[in-house]
């Protein structure tokens, strides 16, 4: 099977952070070309700092890592540092400072790579806001047939949502860019909480990864347990589901998964439903589907593979 080459637009945030580290692992299947970051679960010069720092602890300190977007399109913007900490990566020592960032090389890297690509060859794997994936659509249209395809992590359907009754935080924290992203055209694997509440780890989970015996593993482990603040009541006690890396899963094992074509489309204005995914389930608008959206997921799959990846490290 020939490699996959994927850049990955993150917001490290805990689940993304684990991301990488499974990325990082599986270097036999997947080429990570580059990592982009962009201001969500905590402001840009943390999340930048946190997917340096993930790719320095697992051994990997050559990847390039290229700041974007500080801000949302066009809302005022929100954190998750209710979910995440204030260092985004709560419950972990992160040994690296911050230091000051310049935004915007996030876009001119996805540009640059593109660029060079041949069509159809590149995966964006976003699992943040979707700020740099926009930019990227608004300038680069004639770039756009070199993406593969487009595996994102956000929103939510019949789940719910996770910040708003209806949204999910990745859509609701850059509505804008998210309905742009999904009007481009090119494929869209979405893998929203409906999929992701299917994936939740527990303290034993936990426990494994840190006996898994890499000392990234031992320090990941952290990342499997609960934040302080973490709703975990509403998954029964301890557990918490496991959102961003099921897009690693799925690039993986994707027979671990199910999908429908549907017709997503995503509100911009409501004052309620700010944020929300709208799915037509029935076809009831007559749209043509635009994205695979991920049903259901084997949650003990999932996590039995970010165990095993994550301890081979
Ligand atoms: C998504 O929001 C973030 O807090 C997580 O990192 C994940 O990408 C889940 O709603
Ligand atoms: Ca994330």
């Amino acid at each position: 099977m020939r490699r996959r080459r994927i850049i990955l637009d993150c917001d490290p945030g805990r689940d993304d952070a684990l991301a990488i580290a499974m990325v990082l692992a599986s270097a036999a299947e997947i080429e990570l070309v580059g990592i982009t970051a962009v201001a969500g679960n905590v402001p840009l010069a943390l999340t930048y700092r946190n997917a340096r720092f993930i790719c320095d602890l697992c051994g990997f300190p050559g990847v390039a890592v290229h700041a974007g977007a500080d801000k949302p399109l066009a809302r005022e913007p929100v954190t998750g540092t209710r979910a995440h900490g204030e260092s985004g990566l709560e419950g972990m020592e992160v040994d690296m400072r911050p230091g000051a960032v310049e935004p915007g090389g996030a876009t001119a890297f996805m540009n640059e790579t593109l660029r060079i690509a041949a069509d159809d060859e590149i995966t964006l794997v976003a699992i943040g806001p979707l700020t740099n994936v926009a930019a990227l659509v608004a300038e680069s249209p004639a770039l756009l047939p070199k993406i593969r395809q487009i595996v994102l992590m956000g929103g939510a359907s019949r789940a719910g949502g996770n910040v708003t009754p209806t949204a999910e935080f990745n859509v609701y924290a850059d509505p804008h860019a998210a309905a742009r992203v999904l009007d481009c055209g090119r494929p869209m694997t979405i893998i929203s909480l409906d999929a992701t509440h299917q994936v939740l780890t527990s303290p034993a989970r936990a426990e494994r990864l840190a006996r898994a015996g890499s000392e990234p593993a031992r320090r990941l482990a952290a990342l499997l347990r609960p934040a302080v603040h973490s709703r975990t009541a509403r998954f029964g006690p301890d557990r918490l589901p496991i959102h961003d890396p099921c897009t690693i899963a799925w690039l993986l094992q994707p027979e671990l998964f199910k999908t429908e074509s549907v017709p997503v489309a995503v509100e911009t204005e409501g004052t309620h439903t700010l944020g929300a995914t709208v799915v037509d389930w029935w076809g009831v608008t007559g749209k043509p589907p635009n994205a695979h959206w991920v049903t259901e997921a084997d949650g003990e799959g999932v996590l039995d593979l970010l165990i095993e990846c994550i301890g081979r490290l």
